[in-house]
């Protein structure tokens, strides 16, 4: 080219959790069974819809006004209803306007668009492991490396509010702190007083908050938590939420930013606009989910919906931790909310000689060939003879932006029976590839 064309965050664009859907598909043409565990979509995993659900979106469907472009923020009695879900939450809640939201095409599209609008130079700090589509969007604006904060295995995949607290003291790029609540790819959630803390230091260093809320209704085993808007106080902030995990309906791509404190900074003010205006170039969001959602959510069957599914990953959450976690040589945490979980090695754990062993000749071959970089992590490597081995496709803990050996899965098969199944196999297969060359 005359003229370089790639963009300067172009390699900070990755998404493992889909990356390897190539490699299982390969196997599968081997003839391996492949066990999909790599994504976070309930709906392909086999979570059926119920049918009063599927009528609402029916009888929508019929609606001429539903083919039409809608509001560039969004449908006018959707904001209002989420309005008034927000401002009914009590007194110390963070009240919001219509103007506080807009709406877009999945969280990925407001994700990509609040970090690709911010100055280049302004940083904002993301959690480490982290969802990528965050960690990824936030290192590409800036076309460097993601900032980071760690979340510790050792003590129920919290931040380390300590070494938050120093890395934003000693980075004056550092504009604003993502957090994620319940977490995704950790299953974490955070009490009460680790989100305060985390706005305290906000609210210290003149920083605005990103807080990724799509998982706020997906809680269990006895946690509780808050949304951000009850803690903010005056801190400017974002509040991201969606219905492609709580309904599910991954596929209406429909997610929405609630902004609290909107006006109390002109720079927060000037880059809220920014992010509003990007999205009217685009003209608007996706029009029919958003009538879908009040109707949703106001259905007498929805709050016995959404218990049965919180109710079965609580029972899914426990049925893995009690199976991986006496495994020697890693570290686990039951998940609490979400539908996912992180398993950590212990540091020295893996090594390039362990192996599983894997019947299918051609299968075998392929995997040596994956392998075979001499820079690849090894919970990478992990990953592909567990796949190869068994057929079970987790992602590597190190695509989520982290050091950290391990790998994530999800809760979300449907059958039980399955599930158990699935997480024996992945226990043994553990147990096999370490105890199969000692460090
Ligand atoms: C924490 C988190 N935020 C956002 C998203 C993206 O959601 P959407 O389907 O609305 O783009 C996901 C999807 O897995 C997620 O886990």
């Amino acid at each position: 080219m005359r003229t370089g064309i790639v963009h300067i965050g172009a390699e900070e664009l990755t998404y493992e959790i889909r990356n390897i859907i190539g490699v299982a598909d390969k196997l599968r043409e081997l003839g391996v069974p492949v066990y999909l565990e790599n994504i976070g979509d309930p709906v392909s995993k086999g979570e059926k819809i119920p049918a009063w659900m599927k009528e609402i979106v029916a009888r929508l469907v019929m609606e001429n006004d539903c083919y039409g472009y809608c509001p560039t923020q969004g449908l006018l009695e959707t904001r209002e209803f989420l309005v008034a879900l927000n401002n009914g939450n009590g007194n110390g809640h963070c009240r919001i306007t219509l103007e506080d939201i807009i709406f877009f095409n999945g969280l990925g599209d407001a994700i990509t668009k609040v970090y690709g609008f911010l100055r280049r130079t302004a940083r904002v700090i993301t959690p480490s492991p982290t969802y990528t589509t965050h960690s990824s969007s936030e290192a590409a604006h800036a076309g460097l490396p993601p900032v980071c904060y760690p979340l510790d295995p050792h003590n129920h995949w919290f931040p380390d509010i300590d070494e938050l607290r120093r890395r934003v003291k000693y980075n004056p790029a550092v504009a604003g702190i993502l957090l994620i609540n319940p977490d995704n790819p950790t299953g974490a959630v955070y009490p009460e007083s680790l989100l305060r803390e985390i706005v305290n230091i906000a609210r210290e260093f003149d920083l605005f908050i990103i807080a990724d809320e799509i998982y706020q209704n997906l809680v269990f085993n006895g946690r509780k938590t808050q949304p951000l808007a009850a803690l903010v106080g005056d801190v400017p902030a974002i509040s991201m939420k969606g219905i492609s995990k709580e309904l599910p309906w991954p596929g209406s791509r429909c997610g929405w930013i609630e902004v609290y404190n909107a006006r109390r900074d002109s720079q927060f003010e000037s880059y809220i606009q920014s992010i509003l205006n990007a999205k009217m170039v685009e003209v608007c969001s996706t029009t029919l989910p958003q009538k879908a959602l009040p109707r949703i959510l106001q259905h007498p069957e929805y709050p016995a919906h959404l218990e049965n599914r919180r109710l079965r990953y609580e029972k899914f959450s426990q049925i893995a931790y009690d199976r991986l976690k006496d495994i020697p040589g890693v570290l686990v945490n039951r998940t609490n909310g979400a539908f996912y979980m992180s398993v950590a090695f212990e540091e020295g754990c893996l090594n390039k000689q362990q192996t599983l062993s894997i019947s299918n000749r051609s299968v075998r071959e392929m995997v040596k060939e994956l392998t075979a970089a001499a820079d690849i992590n090894p919970d990478k490597r992990f990953v592909y003879y567990l796949l190869a081995s068994t057929g079970i496709c987790v992602v590597p803990l190190t695509s989520f932006s982290t050091n950290l050996q391990g790998f994530r899965l999800t809760l979300l098969e449907p059958d039980e029976k399955r599930f158990r199944g699935m997480i024996d196999t992945l226990g043994q297969g553990i147990e096999d590839y370490i105890s199969s060359c000692h460090p």
